[in-house]
């Protein structure tokens, strides 16, 4: 599965390459015209002529060049702000339910517990009681912490990517009993612009929750690489694999996960391509230009 990249050409070469057009077409009617008209023509007719050839040669390459990418580029635009809408709205739906599941699943016990505390009959059983619930109530406030980190990796503005990887790959491990290894080479000390390294963190945090969810897998490896102006993200695992699935599908099935990445590639002119089969483990590969 790879994304859909959008190619319009560099805006100054699109101007030098039009100029260029221009000067040569012109130069070339200025010489070829007088030869080919008869003596007798008047300057008037002459310069409509040549006013009309220039347009004539010019046309098609100004709509090859400027028109055509423009209209793809209108057409990206607004298929990018459709998805990043979906996003937004899959996104919305996972926080509810992370809510619901997480922190609501443990505030229903810590209600149950309190209540148990208040019909205990001797004061040793409500402290025992009184010390499950301290217990029940420390798992919340990890669960909204770890909630808070997955909406707005903030992490990222205090400590940069690579500790924030870390520490995500460090509580992926803790709480899903897979082992993860992170390895990163040519990020010691840089910081990326903001859209990369929240891109690279939401690739790396989404392919593990599809590890944690889907790949019964043992071990996971996520590998950060810079080659000069690429950075390039794997997240492989030795998982059940699964067999290429229309696009399509997975979204009118209502997973967004694997798209969303996509988009998330797409958006910074990057590519996303995802290797996977049967029994084979999953490798999740983007690359992203650091110059844009
Ligand atoms: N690492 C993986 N190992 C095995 N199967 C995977 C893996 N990643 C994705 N899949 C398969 O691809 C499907 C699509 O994944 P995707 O992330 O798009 O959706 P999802 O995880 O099911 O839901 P969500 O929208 O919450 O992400 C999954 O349902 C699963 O069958
Ligand atoms: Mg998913």
């Amino acid at each position: 599965m790879t994304t859909r990249t959008l190619r319009v050409g560099q805006p100054w070469r699109v101007f030098v390459v039009m100029l260029a057009v221009i000067f040569v077409s012109e130069t070339l009617i200025m010489l070829m015209l007088p030869r080919v008209l008869p003596e007798d023509v008047n300057w008037f007719t002459e310069s409509v002529l040549d006013a009309w050839l220039l347009t004539l040669t010019v046309a098609p390459i100004f709509w090859v060049l400027l028109v055509r990418p423009l209209r793809v580029l209108a057409e990206f635009r607004t298929e990018m702000l459709a998805q990043t809408i979906a996003a937004q709205e899959n996104e919305r739906r996972r926080i509810a339910r992370d809510l619901h599941d997480e922190v609501g699943q443990s505030l229903t016990s810590l209600l149950i517990g309190l209540r148990t505390v208040v019909d205990s009959q001797t004061l040793e059983s409500s402290r025992s009681r009184a010390e499950e619930l301290r217990e029940v109530t420390a798992n919340v406030l990890d669960d909204i912490k770890r909630l808070a980190r997955g909406l707005r990796p903030s992490v990222l503005d205090d400590i940069g990517l690579t500790p924030a990887l870390e520490r995500l790959v460090q509580d992926f491990s803790r709480t899903h009993g897979i082992e993860v290894s992170l390895d990163t080479h040519g990020l010691a000390g840089t910081r990326f612009v903001e859209t990369i390294e929240v891109t690279v963190y939401r690739l790396v945090q989404e392919s593990l929750t599809n590890i944690a969810k889907h790949a019964e897998a043992q071990n996971a490896h996520v590998s950060i690489q810079r080659h000069g102006e690429q950075l390039r993200v794997e997240v492989q695992d030795d998982g059940r694999g699964f067999a290429a699935v229309p696009i399509k599908q997975l979204m009118s099935e209502g997973h967004m996960g694997l798209t969303g990445m996509q988009e998330r590639a797409a958006l910074l002119g990057g590519t996303l391509v995802i290797e996977s089969k049967p029994g084979q483990g999953t490798k999740v590969m983007a690359t992203l230009p650091l110059m844009n």
